[in-house]
């Protein structure tokens, strides 16, 4: 059977979704997972973007040994001298080169004919080739590129070395049979295409990127690019888990294999999902939370005599857990760590003894200590400590229907200075807001707010995500408390302290303009 491998850009193309900002130890964890996802390749970022970048990709090539990892990088030197000190490190080190072909990009965007287009990807290719095992070369917008000039370009940049040719879908225009031509074209008019793998990248526009990516792989693809829960660039990328099963599914009629473990996916969702704060509709395919319940009595009434009668996937391959474990207040520590270990995090001994006091604390309100309130909490202790930033010391909120809301809020700022201060608004969440406006004396814009609840019963914790605007920077942030205003304010918080991380490193670390 071939093999199809599988090249993760969920640290580089969906972290520019709109709103997404991870820092570097989320960008680790992720790795990691997708590391024990065992994807082939992980596109960590692009080096020369910005020190954050550089750094990220530096790490997670050093740090992760059994994939490959690359990094993204324009078709000039300074780039792909930035991308070599990231990943020289890493246990096979990939260069990701692009430049765009299509007439549109070429003469609005990059402002150059299309020989000197295949000039620069071929010296591009060529100075690449001096540090790199490995190149692969993107035509960017490729798929409204004029076919006799792609396939000419993909011939130079073979000749010059590169030895995996990606094919994106840039602005997710294609359709499954036009992008299967495309691929079809390539390997009948470009003489040397048999030494080199080819690539399949969509975008989601029109929403097809996972039926054109399985349609590249039917006319000769052996590697897709995506990304988890399908994050990207405006609509987004084709999602990972969708291609990843529906080739394993429908292995009888696809014919390929690939190396990866399925059962990691479920685990990997909630990660980016609550990492990223993009939300999984309940409804999406493989890992939306709905994916396997079955409402309709016909139904239920046929999945108990037969499951085979409506679940062509079974909610154990990917990793959805059939019983959660459940800990409690006379739980040790050792079982903590066990539970811990066995969720698939890596924590410190430190933070261990953080989280079991989180732990305990919460074991006195709570009776049962379900997997999902774990990893709450380790995400409290693990992800959403900022130190050196706002930490909230306490909130007081008073609420009647005949009475105007208010709130009183004590912060602590990366000094332990306290700030205290109260307002009022239209609702408990406005008060809380505008006095959390007021103690950081800067306008905030709250662009979204959501609640929900970590598991069931009345004692569920409250988990809110916010998505803010301030300093002209877009962020989101979460936060967990059994108490849905304590949960409101942290979410908050969480959310401006990373704006206010993100403007400390600004300066040393602008961003040049993302693909
Ligand atoms: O969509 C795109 O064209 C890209 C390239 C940089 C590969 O992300
Ligand atoms: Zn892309």
């Amino acid at each position: 059977m071939r093999k199809i491998k599988f090249f993760d850009t969920t640290l580089r193309d969906g972290e520019q979704s709109a709103g997404v900002n991870l820092n570097l130890q989320e960008k680790l964890e992720i790795a990691r997972q997708l590391e024990r996802l065992r994807v082939d390749i992980i596109e960590a970022g692009f080096p020369a973007s910005s020190k954050g970048d550089f750094e990220a990709v530096k790490q997670i090539a050093e740090t992760v040994r059994a994939c490959s990892v690359t990094g993204l990088s324009r078709s000039v030197r300074s780039d792909i001298d930035a991308a070599w000190e990231a990943l020289k490190g890493g246990a096979e080190p990939r260069l990701h080169l692009f430049i765009a072909t299509s007439p549109i990009h070429m003469v609005h965007k990059l402002r150059m004919t299309p020989e000197q287009v295949i000039e620069a990807a071929v010296e591009a290719v060529k100075y690449a080739k001096r540090f790199f095992p490995i190149v692969q070369w993107s035509a960017e917008d490729a798929c409204r590129s004029e076919l006799p000039f792609l396939a000419k370009i993909v011939a130079e940049v073979i000749k010059a070395g590169a030895s995996v040719i990606n094919i994106p879908d840039t602005v997710g225009y294609i359709t499954p049979k036009e992008y299967g031509e495309i691929f079809l074209y390539l390997q009948n008019n470009v003489p040397n295409i048999e030494n080199v793998s080819l690539s399949a990248h969509c975008h989601d526009d029109l929403g097809m990127a996972v039926v054109n990516s399985l349609s590249a792989i039917e006319h000769g693809a052996t590697q897709v690019e995506c990304t988890i829960n399908g994050i990207g660039e405006r609509a987004g990328n084709a999602a990972l888990e969708e291609i990843a099963v529906a080739l394993h599914i429908r292995k009888d009629y696809y014919q390929v294999e690939t190396r990866l473990n399925l059962q990691e996916i479920k685990r990997t969702s909630n990660l980016v999902s609550k990492l990223t704060g993009v939300v999984v509709p309940p409804n999406k395919a493989v890992v939306g939370k709905n994916a396997f319940a079955h409402e309709s009595g016909i139904h239920q009434d046929g999945v108990l005599k037969e499951k085979t009668t409506y679940e062509i996937i079974s909610p154990e391959l990917v990793g959805v857990p059939s019983n959660s474990m459940v800990l409690g207040k006379h739980s040790g520590r050792h079982a903590l760590r066990n539970r811990v270990e066995e969720l698939g995090y890596t924590l410190s001994e430190e933070e261990i003894n953080q989280l079991f006091i989180r732990f305990k604390e919460l074991a006195d309100k709570k009776k049962d200590i379900t997997d999902d309130d774990l990893i709450a909490l380790i995400f409290e202790e693990k992800f959403d400590h900022f130190k050196d930033f706002y930490q909230l010391s306490s909130i007081q909120v008073q609420y009647g229907t005949n009475q105007i809301p208010t709130a009183v809020v004590v912060l602590k700022d990366g000094k332990g200075n306290e700030i205290q201060e109260a307002a009022t608004g239209a609702g408990s969440v406005e008060a809380l807001y505008n006095t959390l406006e007021r103690c950081l004396q800067t306008p905030v814009t709250l662009l979204d707010y959501r609640i929900e609840s970590v598991g069931g019963g009345r004692d569920a914790l409250a988990q809110v995500f916010v998505k803010v605007r301030a300093h002209a920077i877009e962020t989101s942030g979460r936060g967990t408390a059994q108490d849905v205003l304590e949960a409101s304010a942290k979410a908050y918080i969480n959310a401006i302290n990373r704006v206010f991380m993100i403007e400390a490193m600004r300066g040393e670390n602008e961003k040049v303009a993302t693909p």
